[in-house]
């Protein structure tokens, strides 16, 4: 049975291309009377694993041998063919099933560790060690897979709805990355990425003050880019730090790849910093979030050994302090109730639409999958 993509319509959605301004000013006294509607879809209306982009992990880790990991409530194996080629398949052999990351790299091949089949890139089987006929139903499910970063990516769906994305309009030649971090928190998948529309609890959260209107937009059909600007205002060495070193004001701007990749830029006036967030369902209560901190590559080698370094380092620190309150709420639960959302926390009933509207996903399998 093919499995649709779910593809669900609500009010208030938003289409490509849109450009909104929100309403969610900075408030004062203003106080939003408590019978305007707010529209936000039932939390059955979100796959437990979307169809999107995810990390697979180290790209070393398969340096020598294929790895296997239970991911998206399946396992999975990833490999490095001798030609350098990257495969992410179905961990299960089709045989008997065995667990091919416990078997070896066979040329351009991944080979069982059972009976020896083996199977290329695309999932198919192209040898048995008895010289029995191939039987049609001797192949892998393949994910398109990249390598990017040292880290290896891959697709949860038999072809990439869109390429492995990266921040807006930066080329990720230029950009190195610090060692990531991963935390694992008791909530839904798509609560990690509304906490970038959740308005209201920068302040408390992240003693920052919205000052000005947030901006959002959909550049793809399969991306929202929401930013605003916020006053760091803050008592702490950090962000005492941070107004000297980068100004007292800071736009935050982050762009949402199905609600599994985010890629935030923070522009202060004399700096900036770049931080990606990816999120890997562990089922319909809990994600395991992996932050991934960048900063651009020197152009002088004396700086790519001595600045660059240093600077990730400084930025991965201060990011993960800066995400710390999110994540310690976070890992203690947060809960999804529509019914529960105000007024006030309408930039979020946007995003949760947005997300419903275009992410499809499974409860299980592979979304677009065929099975076998
Ligand atoms: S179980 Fe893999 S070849 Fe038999
Ligand atoms: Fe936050």
């Amino acid at each position: 049975m093919s499995e649709p993509l779910k593809q669900p319509q609500f009010p208030g959605s938003i289409s490509t291309g849109d450009t909104l301004q929100s309403t969610s000013q900075p408030r004062g006294s203003e106080t939003r009377a408590l019978s305007e509607a707010v529209h936000a879809p039932p939390a059955e209306r979100f796959p437990t694993y979307p169809t999107a982009w995810y990390p697979f992990g180290q790209a070393r880790e398969i340096r020598h041998r294929p790895v296997s990991k239970d991911l998206l409530g399946r396992r999975l194996v990833a490999f490095r063919t001798a030609g350098g080629q990257i495969g992410v398949l179905d961990a299960h052999c089709s045989h008997l099933g065995a667990d091919l990351g416990r078997g070896c790299v066979a040329g351009d091949t991944v080979q069982c560790p059972f009976h020896n089949w083996r199977y290329g890139v695309d999932g198919l089987c192209s040898h048995i060690y008895t010289g029995d006929l191939i039987p049609p139903a001797a192949r892998q499910r393949s994910y398109p897979a990249v390598e990017r970063h040292g880290l290896v990516f891959f697709f949860n769906g038999p072809e990439a709805l869109y390429p492995l994305p990266f921040f807006d309009g930066a080329d990720p030649d230029d950009f190195i990355r610090a060692r990531p971090f991963g935390m694992t928190l008791r909530c839904p998948w798509w609560l990690v990425g509304a906490n970038a529309c959740d308005l209201q609890h920068f302040l408390g959260a992240h003693d920052r003050r919205l000052a000005g209107p947030a901006q959002v937009s959909c550049p793809t059909p399969y991306s929202r880019r929401a930013s605003a600007p916020f006053a760091v205002v803050g008592a702490s060495w950090r962000d005492r730090f941070t107004r000297w070193v980068g100004g007292p004001e800071v736009e935050l701007s982050v762009t949402d790849w199905s609600g599994t990749m985010l890629f935030v830029t923070a522009r202060f006036r004399r700096t900036r910093s770049y931080g990606l967030l990816t999120s890997l369902s562990l089922g319909r209560d809990s994600v395991f979030v992996r932050g991934i901190v960048f900063v651009k590559r020197s152009r002088f080698s004396l700086g790519r050994w001595l600045l660059d370094p240093v600077n990730l380092w400084l930025r991965r620190y201060f990011i993960k302090e800066f995400l710390r309150p999110d994540a310690e709420l976070a890992a203690r639960g947060l809960r999804y109730d529509p019914d529960r959302l105000l007024p006030c926390d309408d930039e979020m009933a946007s995003y949760f639409t947005w997300l419903a509207q275009t992410t499809g996903g499974s409860d299980g399998g592979i979304a677009g999958w065929t099975e076998a």
